[in-house]
């Protein structure tokens, strides 16, 4: 890297490193992907394939990539290009780390939109708007008309939903160009503490509901933990369990994002990043299996009754989470205000999280273009805005689908496998294990340098090859989408490719301009 003009910031405090790396990793994914996951996949047996992935993938690959992140703060770098340029002299190496940038930038262009659901949300139930709807369709329709599929008596157009994101962007690009201890470090250092007070306040709230229907005794909060924890052993045969735990493993603490990396890169030189790894890594644990656990499955079950609760798990995130939810909030005691701590918990869960997975692209343009902070902040609000319009306006014809699908869940595990390969087989093993355990207060077991080693890698490469045949043939070639949404389909493809193609062409121009090895 060149000679930086300025010294790199480094996280004023480690609790603030802590908890912005917490608050990178504890998302959506923590309260509404993961228990529809966990539901839809065989309950309590879910949890088996989940804590594997956990410990051969999960653990092990936050080491590698807060080491990684590490190795870059000591070369003025703290994105992939540039970071994979260090560990592996080669020419491709700085574009296969082209993906920490695209992967990270393309999930947050749709994860703010869907950031603003949740701001917009927390204001319609405290103001008690959605109160009156009390069937599923109907808050269907409330959402589908929210997000301008269609005018209904609460929306008439999409401006309310522009304005909400437009506001969500600007206070995430405000955030961004304070920095990492003004910004970043000080959002989590006030937000993480009272996710966590919103949080329990609503497991709480769950587990003292009993059984609200007295006629239903069967409708209870007990069977809506017995129904999202109970285990279906013949599920494990299924390679989709498999798949779908270890995809929620990568997407709940951002892993092969290239955003650990990031925030790493701005440790001190002796920070101890193995318990750094660890704390982070089960503090989201905590966050998604005790909390994401015990609110949104069982309060349906103990309103809904498990049969449509299935239904509504299956149906997705979404619909659990803006649909269900709302309606259990109309039929308990303090309802609206329930409503808001839900869903401004989950509006601090996802800014902690955005302004996270903006900060690859925001350290690159910052760091390999010389753009100030302020500058560089804006320009990634335009990118995010450019990008993100076409998310908004073409949401129902599958657009977002097709962003999730390439970065949020095929992409991080392909990037987690090159950079498992060129970290610990290329740079080599014994040096990735040393930058590891180094400055480590606690005692790796070696065990897990093996792990690294044979077994993650070997997971990854397993699980990419399976789900290529099992469903990624099929995504590829577009079966199961409509004919009217295919050729939305293919120009979401054709913009992710063009954005590809843009990084990686200023990639090019970095490394020719300082005469690195092309
Ligand atoms: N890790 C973040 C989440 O869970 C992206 O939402």
């Amino acid at each position: 890297m060149k000679a930086p003009s300025k010294p790199r910031e480094v996280w004023a405090t480690r609790v603030g490193l802590i908890l912005a790396v917490a608050g990178n990793a504890i998302g959506l994914g923590n309260f509404l992907r993961f228990p529809v996951q966990c539901a839809q996949n065989g309950g309590g047996a879910f949890m088996i394939p989940y804590f594997i992935a956990l410990f051969l993938l999960g653990i092990p690959l936050m080491w590698c990539e807060w080491a990684m992140g590490r190795i870059g703060g000591r070369h003025h770098c703290g994105t992939t290009p540039g970071i994979f340029h260090v560990l592996w002299k080669h020419p491709v190496s700085k574009y296969l780390g082209s993906l920490g940038i695209f992967i990270p930038t393309v999930v947050a262009i749709y994860y703010v939109y869907i950031e603003s659901w949740t701001l917009a949300y927390a204001v319609f139930s405290v103001t008690g708007k959605y109160f009156g709807i009390m069937t599923r369709e109907g808050m269907g329709e409330f959402l589908a008309s929210y997000q301008g599929q269609y005018p209904s008596a609460h929306f008439k157009n999409i401006v309310p939903a522009l304005l909400f994101y437009l506001f969500i962007l600007f206070i995430n690009v405000q955030i961004l160009s304070r920095g990492i201890v003004k910004g970043i470090e000080w959002l989590a250092k006030w937000a993480m503490p009272t996710l966590f007070i919103f949080a329990i306040a609503m497991v709480v709230r769950v587990f003292t509901l009993g059984a609200p229907d007295p006629t239903h005794p069967e409708m209870s909060v007990l069977h809506g933990f017995g129904f999202m924890w109970n285990p279906d052993f013949s599920k494990l045969t299924q390679s989709q369990v498999w798949l779908a735990s270890a995809g929620q493993i990568f997407f709940t603490l951002s892993l092969g994002f290239g955003a650990i990396q990031t925030f790493a890169s701005y440790v001190k030189k002796d920070e101890d990043i193995a318990l750094n790894g660890l704390t982070t890594s089960v503090t989201n644990e905590f966050a998604e299996v005790v909390c994401g656990g015990s609110i949104a499955i069982p309060v349906a079950v103990a309103f809904f009754g498990v049969v449509a609760t299935t239904a509504i798990a299956k149906a997705g995130a979404f619909d659990l989470g803006f649909q269900a939810m709302p309606i259990i909030f109309q039929k308990m005691p303090l309802g609206q205000l329930f409503g808001g701590i839900w869903f401004f918990l989950l509006f601090l869960a996802a800014m902690t999280s955005s302004v996270a997975i903006v900060q690859p692209l925001m350290a690159f343009l910052q760091e390999e273009f010389q753009i100030g902070q302020k500058k560089a902040a804006w320009a990634c609000g335009g990118v995010l805005l450019a990008f993100g319009l076409p998310v908004i306006f073409f949401l129902k014809y599958g657009f977002l689908n097709e962003f999730d699908f390439w970065a949020g869940t095929f992409g991080v595990v392909a990037f987690a496998v090159i950079e498992i390969i060129v970290f610990f087989w290329i740079f080599g093993s014994k040096k990735a294990w040393e930058e590891i355990i180094s400055g480590a207060d606690i005692r790796i077991p070696k065990i897990f340098y093996y792990i690294l080693k044979y077994v993650t890698p070997l997971y990854l490469i397993i699980l990419l090859v399976t789900w290529f045949f099992q469903n990624g043939l099929d995504v590829l070639l577009l079966k199961g989408v409509s004919e009217t949404n295919v050729p939305y389909v293919i120009t979401a493809r054709v913009v992710l490719t063009g954005l590809l193609a843009v990084i990686l062409l200023m990639i090019r121009q970095v490394f020719r301009r300082e005469h690195r090895i092309l």
